[in-house]
């Protein structure tokens, strides 16, 4: 990966910058606010993150929450997206936490692109009869939806081109980024 102040180079492709660290740091400050006030203080949040991607993500959020918020915190990974999307596949899920029943579940994305990964997910969660199961992502890119389900917390709304940085990867690389780029052409 090769990189000046505005552009990434991967594998002969080009990305420019989108979403500067600032504006990304400065948008999850104001969304730990928005979610820690949805849930009345009493009530505990169980956070799970769904990996790779969003590990940046839910560490930036945990930062940002007041310190005294009541919070368990996790993560789950679906084994493989290849072909998920237009295949339709299932995939198995890992080491998602089982004892979510009557719990406040907030399940934490990087990106919502078709919605069909986190569809698949919160179908699996509500089997275990969870009190609630509200959906955060940084990013969503609405014209790509492919489902019903729509988040409750958004971080940026992007058109459906294919990001990196911050936890995205292209082909595993581009996650250490700070910034936000997008493919160009
Ligand atoms: P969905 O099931 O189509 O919503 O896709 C969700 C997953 O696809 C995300 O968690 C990412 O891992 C991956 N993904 C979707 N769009 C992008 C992108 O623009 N850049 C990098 N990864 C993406």
């Amino acid at each position: 990966m090769q990189k000046n102040h505005k552009l990434v180079y991967i594998n002969g492709k080009t990305f420019e910058v989108l979403l500067t660290q600032t504006h990304i740091q400065a948008r999850i400050r104001e969304l730990a606010w928005q979610i820690h006030q949805s849930y009345p203080q009493e009530q505990t949040i169980y956070l799970i993150g769904v990996l790779n991607g969003a590990f940046r993500f839910v560490a930036d959020l945990l930062t940002y929450f007041p310190q005294d918020r009541q919070l368990c915190v996790d993560f789950t990974k679906i084994s493989s997206y290849a072909g998920t999307y237009s295949t339709g596949e299932i995939h198995p899920i890992i080491g998602l936490k089982q004892g979510l029943k009557n719990k406040h579940v907030l399940l934490v994305e990087d990106i919502i692109d078709t919605g069909l990964t986190i569809q698949y997910l919160t179908k699996q969660i509500q089997q275990q009869q969870p009190f609630s199961v509200k959906i955060a992502t940084l990013l969503f890119k609405p014209q790509a939806l492919r489902t019903s389900l729509q988040p409750d917390f958004i971080g940026f709304e992007i058109e459906p081109l294919f990001v990196i940085g911050y936890g995205l990867d292209y082909n595993e690389q581009g996650r250490n980024l700070n910034d936000i780029y997008v493919l160009k052409d």
